[in-house]
């Protein structure tokens, strides 16, 4: 069969795990695809980087852009990062350019998702962006596919490993936020950018994508209220623990029917945990993703939310699924027919 040929925009902890697993895994994946997934063109800022995996057999491309270009390519994987600049012009010109985007970068799905679902359905290509959201966990699936029959009225769950590993490790530890934080750094938990992980943007980014795929509805990343965790200290969780609680940042979207008409409640925030409940256990770089669905009950989604490994699992699946002959956005409908809710008010809860 023929292959189906990718291109790799990005060879840091993400790019670099995509290589390693399809080199790694190849003939199982082939056999999955039903056709091989050949790397055709790499690339990345410093080409004489060690990255730990032998780039020598792959084409060199100094300038992503050119991947849009290139007739050959059948996919364009953007792991480069950033909500606009060179990975939101690579995705717009490679779609426009008849490609399917995957892509690991929920920042521009929370920005741009809407516009490259709409022009990736109108280029009649797929759009799938698997490991934006919970790493390695298959989420954006488990909706959007497994829970496809429900109403899920709500959806919440610990959807950044920076800030769950350095809470998570302060509270059995009791080592300071600065030094933990650097350490997700080097682990690769983190965003080039940590202030968008211990701020709570990155959850937010996540939770906007989230919150579209549950409810179908459009996204906006512009209506979570959002409180990272740079104001816990060691003696909140200290305290918390004393009374039985763990603090955790947790992501809550839910649908709020107290209004005339339904609006859409998104908020990201630190919150006290009791010890017994099940995200209380969650360690680590790990996420967990609760959704409640009127006929599925309670689903918990749970496993590692960064790292090399476990994002680039997101990813290749994704591109088995493009290689399947899937095509459109991977959201639980058309665009234009997701639905636009106003933002709810905290202050009705
Ligand atoms: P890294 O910073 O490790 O890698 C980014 C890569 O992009 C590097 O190879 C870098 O090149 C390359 N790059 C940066 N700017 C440019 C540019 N202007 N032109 C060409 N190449 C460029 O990031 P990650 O791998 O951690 O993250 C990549 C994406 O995946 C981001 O969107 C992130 O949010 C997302 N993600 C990350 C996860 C993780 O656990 N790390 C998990 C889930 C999603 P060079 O190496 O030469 O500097
Ligand atoms: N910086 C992100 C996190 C990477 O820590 O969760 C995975 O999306």
């Amino acid at each position: 069969a023929e292959p189906l040929n990718i291109a790799l925009a990005g060879l840091g902890t993400v790019g670099s795990g995509v290589v390693r697993l399809i080199e790694t895994n190849a003939e199982l994946i082939a056999r999955r695809a039903r056709r091989p997934i050949r790397i055709a063109a790499v690339s990345a800022r410093d080409r004489s980087k060690d990255r730990g995996v032998d780039l020598s057999r792959y084409q060199w491309l100094d300038d992503p852009a050119e991947m849009a270009l290139r007739p050959e390519i059948d996919v364009v994987v953007e792991m480069v990062g950033g909500s606009d600049g060179p990975a939101l012009a690579l995705a717009r010109n490679a779609i426009a350019g008849g490609k399917s985007l995957v892509t690991a970068n929920k920042a521009m799905i929370a920005h741009h998702g809407l516009e490259l679902a709409a022009a990736a359905e109108q280029a009649g290509v797929a759009l799938k962006f698997e490991a934006a959201v919970a790493g390695g966990i298959p989420v954006i699936k488990g909706l959007s596919e497994g829970a496809a029959a429900n109403a899920i009225e709500r959806v919440y769950g610990i959807l950044n490993g920076t800030c769950n590993y350095i809470l998570t490790t302060m509270e059995a530890t009791g080592r300071d936020f600065a030094d933990v934080l650097a350490e997700a750094q080097r682990l690769g938990y983190a965003e080039a950018d940590p202030t968008f992980d211990v701020e709570g943007v990155d959850a937010a980014h996540k939770l906007a994508i989230l919150a579209a795929i549950a409810f179908g509805a459009r996204l906006r990343f512009d209506a979570v209220e959002t409180t990272g965790i740079t104001g816990v200290l060691a003696a909140d969780i200290a305290q918390a623990r004393a009374l039985g609680y763990v603090i955790r940042l947790i992501g809550t979207a839910e649908i709020d029917r107290v209004g005339t008409a339904p609006g859409l409640f998104q908020r990201v925030r630190p919150h006290l945990v009791p010890c017994d409940h099940p995200l209380a256990s969650v360690d680590g770089a790990t996420n967990a993703v609760v959704a409640e669905g009127n006929f599925m009950g309670r689903l918990l989604f749970q496993g590692a939310g960064a790292g090399d490994g476990p994002t680039a699992s997101a990813v290749v699946a994704d591109l088995i699924d493009i290689a399947r002959g899937e095509k459109g956005a991977a959201f639980s409908m058309p665009s234009h027919e997701l639905e636009a809710l106003e933002p709810a008010q905290s202050g009705h809860r």
